[in-house]
């Protein structure tokens, strides 16, 4: 069987960080020790560097089926592989959409051949399909457009989703944003193209009323339940009470954007939900570090530069990040907003908890070697011209960050090195254990 030997780096444990050596054998973590000196295949040396578990980001759109002139699994899961996420979780709005055992099962035979890295899909709800979500197994779980986004999903009537939460066992996560309140506004911003009006028409109000009625629905069939791209303070306010069942997630864009942005880049950041106001990025920052919210997760939703020219409301939402997430983060710790054992919580252990993923998210004996290795000081500037993703563009085109991925490992293979992807490594289906009941049941 293959041996890595990471030597010397500060590995991120269960416990905390600490200097040691990690031993990769065959697909597995086999030893953590900082006296191996055992024969291996491979030394790394590193020293001054940060051994990760790979990222695992639960909430990506990676456009395959059917809209894979935005992006497909094999571009994306480089992208992946370039920013040291080992397991991504994919949302079923592609073309067609993932609302059948039967296209469960094509994506995911789709993506063994494709895929670099290991990968998870969502079945999603529609207003009739109740007997495909009880039917389903290899998923994290059930997605539901409570308010409709990029396609055509939306189970918007209550009756709809008092039946999904109260026949279906599969954790359920959903997009909240009331249907009803951003139709109205959109009604009334009629006619405008400035981009900000955006966040007018999916305002505070959509975000909060629609997150009210999902945990409503959670707490009264007592179903699990995770709350994706939280942009608003309130929303945050309302996930400290959680009752074991609720868990919540902010994205990157809503960390690190605000209304104020539109004027620099217009359709660039325009996301569902909205960007909101400087204010409620600080307070989803609180809700990370105070454990309100427990994920931090990226919504990579790629769309054309074309695409996104086109004047609003004509432009598409959503943005790519799954590429510069982690680099984003740890160049907050270096700035000292988080520390690092806190982004490998947001970013890597809870995700796994939350969707009961099997053998990942920790640097523990016996999980499986998904690693990412960080060069904390290294300082590189995003650049749409070198992203992998098949858009080939960031938001955070220009920006600098300190503190990239430099080296990824996918079951102890090596995918990516030193700017270099191994698009020989395959990925594979990520496993499910749901009897373990989430995240608060595993804290
Ligand atoms: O802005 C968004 N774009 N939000 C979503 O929920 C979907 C995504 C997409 O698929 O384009």
């Amino acid at each position: 069987m293959n041996k890595t030997l990471i030597r010397d780096a500060l590995v991120v444990l269960p416990s905390g960080p600490q200097v040691t050596s990690v031993l990769i054998e065959g697909r597995r973590i086999a030893a953590i020790d900082p006296a191996l000196h055992t024969h291996a295949d491979e030394v790394v040396s590193a020293a001054g560097l940060w051994l990760l578990p790979g990222v695992i980001d639960d909430q990506v759109h990676f456009r395959e089926p059917g809209l894979t002139h935005k992006e497909d699994l094999a571009t994306a899961s480089r992208a992946c592989a370039k920013g040291g996420v080992t397991t991504y979780l994919e949302m079923p709005n592609t073309k067609p959409t993932t609302t059948t055992v039967e296209r469960l099962a094509e994506k995911l035979a789709l993506a063994a051949t494709k895929s670099l890295v290991n990968f998870g899909f969502y079945i999603g709800a529609t207003p009739d399909n109740v007997a495909e979500l009880k039917a389903a197994q290899r998923t994290p779980g059930i997605k539901i457009f409570i308010g409709s986004s990029t396609g055509d999903l939306l189970v918007d009537s209550q009756e709809a989703l008092e039946r999904i939460f109260a026949e279906t066992t599969l954790p359920i996560t959903a997009h909240c944003e009331d249907e009803s309140i951003v139709r109205a506004n959109a009604a009334r911003f009629a006619g405008v193209n400035d981009p900000a009006v955006h966040s007018r028409i999916r305002d505070h109000e959509a975000a909060m009323v629609a997150t009210r009625r999902a945990l409503d629905l959670a707490f009264r069939h007592r179903h699990r339940f995770h709350v994706l791209h939280v942009s608003t303070a309130a929303e945050a306010e309302l996930l400290a009470d959680h009752r074991g069942l609720i868990t919540g997630e902010a994205c990157p864009h809503h960390l690190f954007f605000s209304v104020d942005d539109y004027a620099r880049l217009g359709t660039l950041i325009q996301m569902n939900p909205s960007i909101k106001t400087r204010a409620d990025n600080e307070a989803l920052w609180r809700a990370l570090l105070e454990g309100r919210l427990q994920v931090v997760a990226t919504d990579h939703a790629p769309h054309t530069l074309e695409e996104k020219a086109k004047p609003y409301p004509s432009s598409p939402s959503g943005l790519p990040a799954v590429e510069n997430s982690l680099a984003l983060m740890i160049d907050q710790v270096q700035r000292g907003r988080c520390s690092l054992a806190q982004v490998v919580s947001w970013m890597c252990d809870a995700p796994a908890r939350v969707w009961d993923l099997v053998g990942k998210g920790r640097i523990e004996l016996g999980y499986d070697a998904d690693l990412v290795l960080v060069d904390p000081h290294k300082t590189a500037v995003v650049r749409n011209a070198e992203q992998e993703t098949k858009c080939k563009w960031s938001p955070w085109d220009g920006v600098e960050l300190t503190g990239w991925p430099v080296r990824t490992w996918v079951l102890g293979r090596e995918v990516f090195r030193d700017g270099r992807i191994n698009t020989e490594v395959r990925g594979e289906e990520a496993l499910f254990d749901h009897a373990r009941g989430g995240f608060w049941a595993t804290a």
